[in-house]
């Protein structure tokens, strides 16, 4: 579906297409410019380290965001947040977007989806108890968990990156074999694999966390960033999934991390246990980050609809390259996400390929051992870049394979 039309004022400013629509967001900034940033992207390595590591995308912010962060600076409405602006604009898009309806009354706002995972995680479990998570998945999953004084159980995915119900199963049990109470951490769409479950999968994964008694915690921060061919099921939207939660943002798909905020929403046999969350922790999220959020959530749909067919070129892109410069590499291109997830084990450069690329070739990848098994062996590649900076990615990669 594409609901650029319904974009607001400003959307069509700066960029824009013959159509209305803003160019695509991938083409209108320089290197030079983006080595000017000073977020972590492009201050962790030095300057000669072509990065496409964390995800941060190499866009400009757009036009309605923009415009909602300067309306409040000037008003000097940098206050505390208040209110459900944030429920309310995401109501608003899951409507258009997936058809999905979010009662305010079952939301939270959190600071950002991790430390929102975080306090759901208190409210379902216990510490010592288990967490399960479906590797190689996203790094801080790992360290967070452990953070909290949890144990991960993994559960890996299938060889092609599906959920593996058996596995699921297995892990369920072993999870809640002491009588402890336990967590499911979904990642839907799925870092780093790109994977965006099916409705299918979904409800048979809720059916077994059901039977097993674990609750189920959906990280869908990157449900917006959903490519043409694919599509994205709300986890709260399958059967079953009356006791689950799902942590929601606006900061992956408008690249809005430093503008802190995000959303659990619960079930609607979980809203009792969103309700014991502790007041304090709405305290966390930036009152200015909750504007942009709900800005782009309300206004910047075309922006984000030509973020997508940009991401749609760029696997294209990738595909075509890897084949030329290093047909060895494998990779499925992904359904969702910005995130490239790339198989280097026919290359021979052994479990940590990133650190090759790295010392030999100057760019900068994420380590696949960090998301844990399954991921020796593997890269990840950061998409949201230019066609010219995944050229020249690609290019030293194979300089240095
Ligand atoms: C699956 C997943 N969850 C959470 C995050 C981090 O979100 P936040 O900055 O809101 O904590 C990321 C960032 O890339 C992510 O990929």
């Amino acid at each position: 579906m594409r609901i650029s039309d319904l974009d607001g004022a400003g959307a069509g400013t700066a960029g824009a297409s013959a159509d209305g629509r803003p160019a695509n967001p991938l083409l209108r900034c320089s290197l030079e410019d983006l080595r000017k940033r000073t977020s972590m992207k492009w201050r962790a390595y030095p300057p000669d380290v072509l990065p496409l590591w964390v995800a941060e995308m190499d866009v400009p912010v757009a036009e309605p965001v923009a415009d909602a962060v300067r309306e409040a600076l000037a008003l000097g409405d940098t206050g505390y947040p208040a209110g459900t602006v944030y429920a309310d604009a995401l109501d608003d898009f899951a409507a258009r977007r997936w058809g999905w309806r979010i009662p305010a009354d079952r939301t939270a706002i959190v600071p950002d989806v991790m430390l929102g995972i975080v306090e759901v995680l208190r409210l379902v479990t216990d510490p010592g108890d288990a967490v399960v998570v479906n590797s190689p998945v996203y790094t801080p999953f790992y360290q967070f968990v452990s953070h909290m004084d949890r144990r991960v159980i993994e559960a890996p995915l299938t060889a092609e990156g599906r959920l593996d119900h058996a596995t699921l199963d297995t892990a369920f049990a072993q999870a809640t074999s002491s009588g402890r109470r336990a967590a499911f951490l979904l990642c839907s769409p799925h870092n780093p694999t790109g994977t965006v479950h099916t409705a299918e999968e979904l409800a048979g994964a809720a059916a077994l966390a059901n039977a097993h008694g674990v609750r189920v915690v959906a990280d869908e921060i990157h449900a917006p960033v959903v490519l043409p061919g694919a599509t994205h099921v709300p986890f709260l939207t399958v059967p079953g999934a009356e006791r689950a939660f799902s942590l929601l943002s606006a900061s992956k798909a408008w690249n809005l991390a430093g503008l802190k905020a995000a959303l659990a929403v619960a079930g609607p046999e979980a809203a009792v246990d969103l309700a014991t969350m502790p007041e304090e922790v709405s305290h966390g999220p930036s009152h200015v980050g909750i504007l942009a959020h709900a800005a782009a959530l309300r206004h910047a749909t075309g922006w984000l609809d030509s973020l997508l067919d940009g991401l749609d070129e760029n696997r294209r892109l990738l595909s075509r390259l890897l084949e030329e410069h290093l047909p060895e590499v494998r990779y499925r291109p992904q359904e969702g996400t910005i995130l490239s997830w790339l198989d280097c084990r026919a290359l021979g450069l052994g479990d940590d390929p990133a650190a090759v690329f790295l010392e030999r070739g100057r760019v900068a990848l994420n380590s696949g051992p960090s998301f844990g098994t399954g991921g020796a062996g593997h890269v990840r590649l950061n998409l949201a870049a230019s066609p010219e900076v995944l050229e020249e990615a690609v290019r030293r990669m194979a300089s240095a394979a």
